[in-house]
């Protein structure tokens, strides 16, 4: 296939492309034409009559994407509230790409939709960026429907569509990798890998004449649109933004460093616009959106704020844990939040989590151990990889409590926890004594989210491989470097060879690598590592 050239380099490719810096001036042009509706392709309008509801992002790139109200969960996990969306788009130039199918479920209006922006044309390319079937379900279908459509991919995604599709396409697929670019006429998509964000053969593309960045599932969210295609048309920081922070953080927060690295090449791109696989397409204000990723990625707490967690059986606990919030508002702290763990999917759970910076966790003590929810949502924070937290604990038992001590030693996981005042123990309903405590640990919280640290009352959790106690007994542990696994290495010893993952690109570094080894960004067996020369 001529049309795909190799510029290995993706980042110099594309912001030397020829159209680069014409192309700027064309983006916001093209902006506006999209808003005024002036356009050389179908006219919206058009579509309203049965034909579905496409929608413009730039003169010649069109969004044919779906809407799913009716969804309940998400991936069969995630509660949704206002459905899901899931994004296709198709651009319009001497060759024709589309960029991603779609959902089965809504096949239908996507068939509408592109074939409304089609009018007629054929299509050249299917661009597979990533190949989890809310975005892959189309692809047979289209290679049926336009015989002369070349699909172009990664060698990972053309694995995955071997499995599942009973169709041979390997003649009519192209693969390309980072620094790969795919001539369209104006257009040239420059693709660039995205490991883990969020599966292992993930592809992005950018290209340099609109600015606009395909960016898979990233910077996605849940909710379905309405209406309005682009996140500047939306009250974005009350609707959308808390479905897009819950979104990022359960789908891909495990993989936090494999996101910085997709944040450090797209910060050496001129981008107008993002558009993602799901939810809304950004072309204003694209620094907010990409400053709340780098908190993500990098597991900052975004605001300075307490978020209680408690579970109760009959509400001793809850009580003690309203007492605390109250005493925190008296001391002048805001936007304090308390959830029932048994009551709040964990999917919010986790997303507050990575919006605020202090976190107390109040629990009873069950069948010798941690109240069963709360001791899910303590390992749900484990697998997430949250990390620089700062924490605080509440226990209660009517006989022998013990839930604080277990549930510090699962927080011990987790790296860079800061443990605020001291345990507190409910002997089945908050006696004076208690009160004084919790008034201690209210102080020492609204002293800590002020900034003010020095508390003599602070200890900080450090933990494995120095291993330390927070209080006497309890062992700490940590998870690999943060800083290393972002640049793809996590040395195990003195290293001296390298063995790297052929299914995410994950690098281990030792003398030799175990039978037993697992790759700790996708779970491959050992027999997947390759020795790297
Ligand atoms: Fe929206 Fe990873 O699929």
């Amino acid at each position: 296939m001529d049309t795909v050239t190799s510029r290995r380099g993706f980042v110099g490719a594309a912001a030397g492309a020829a159209a680069g810096v014409a192309a700027a001036a064309m983006a916001g042009g093209s902006a506006k034409a999209a808003e005024a509706g002036a356009t050389t392709a179908p006219k919206v309008n058009d579509f309203f009559a049965g034909k579905g509801n496409a929608r413009q992002i730039t003169d010649d790139i069109w969004w044919v994407g779906a809407a799913d109200k009716r969804l309940a969960l998400f991936e069969n996990v995630y509660p949704l509230e206002q459905g899901m969306t899931y994004n296709s788009y198709v651009i319009l130039d001497d060759k024709v790409a589309l960029i991603d199918t779609i959902d089965r479920a809504v096949t239908g209006q996507w068939l509408e939709n592109l074939n409304a922006v089609l009018d007629g044309r054929q299509i050249d390319y299917l661009v597979v960026d990533h190949m989890e079937p809310d975005h892959s379900a189309g692809i047979d279908l289209i290679l049926n429907k336009f015989p002369q459509c070349t699909i172009v991919t990664s060698a990972k995604a053309k694995e995955l569509i071997d499995q599942f599709f009973e169709i041979d396409a390997t003649d009519r697929t192209k693969i390309v990798a980072e620094g790969d670019v795919l001539e369209l006429g104006t257009h040239s998509l420059a693709f660039v890998e995205a490991p883990m964000v969020h599966w292992p053969e993930v592809l992005m593309c950018y290209d340099a004449a609109s600015g606009v960045l395909f960016s898979a599932d990233a910077f996605g969210s849940f909710n379905s649109l309405d209406g309005n295609i682009f996140a500047d048309q939306v009250d974005y920081d009350n609707d959308w933004m808390p479905e897009a922070r819950r979104f990022v953080v359960n789908i891909v927060g495990k993989y936090g460093p494999q996101i910085q690295a997709v944040l450090d090449k797209a910060a050496t791109l001129d981008i107008k616009y993002i558009c993602s696989t799901h939810g809304l397409v950004w072309r204003k204000d694209i620094d907010k959106i990409l400053d709340k990723y780098t908190h993500w990625a990098n597991y900052e707490p975004e605001d300075q704020a307490v978020v209680i967690y408690y579970g109760s059986i009959y509400g001793g606990t809850e009580n003690a844990a309203n007492i605390l919030a109250t005493m925190l508002s008296q001391n002048g702290v805001e936007n304090v939040k308390v959830y029932d763990v048994s009551k709040t999917h964990k999917s919010w759970l986790l997303a507050e989590a990575f919006r605020a910076s202090h976190l107390v966790f109040a629990s009873p003590t069950y069948n010798m151990g941690i109240y069963t929810p709360m001791k899910e949502l303590l390992n749900y924070l484990v697998e997430h990889n949250m990390q620089n937290r700062h924490v605080a604990f509440i226990e209660n038992g009517s006989w022998q409590p013990v839930a604080a001590k277990l549930m510090r030693n699962i927080v011990a996981q987790m790296s860079n926890m800061t443990l605020v005042g001291s345990d507190i123990t409910l002997l089945s309903t908050t006696n004076e004594a208690n009160l004084a405590e919790l008034q201690d640990l209210a102080d020492a919280l609204a002293a800590s989210v002020a900034g003010d640290d020095s508390s003599a009352v602070l200890k900080t959790l450090e933990s494995d491989p120095k291993v330390v106690n927070a209080s006497a007994g309890d062992v700490m542990h940590t998870n690999p470097d943060t800083a290393a696994v972002a640049a793809g290495t996590v040395p195990q010893t003195a290293a001296t060879k390298q063995w790297k993952c052929s299914v995410c690109g994950y690098v281990f570094e030792g003398e030799s690598l175990p039978d037993d080894f697992v790759c700790p960004l996708c779970g491959a067996s050992a027999d997947k590592f390759v020795p790297v020369a």
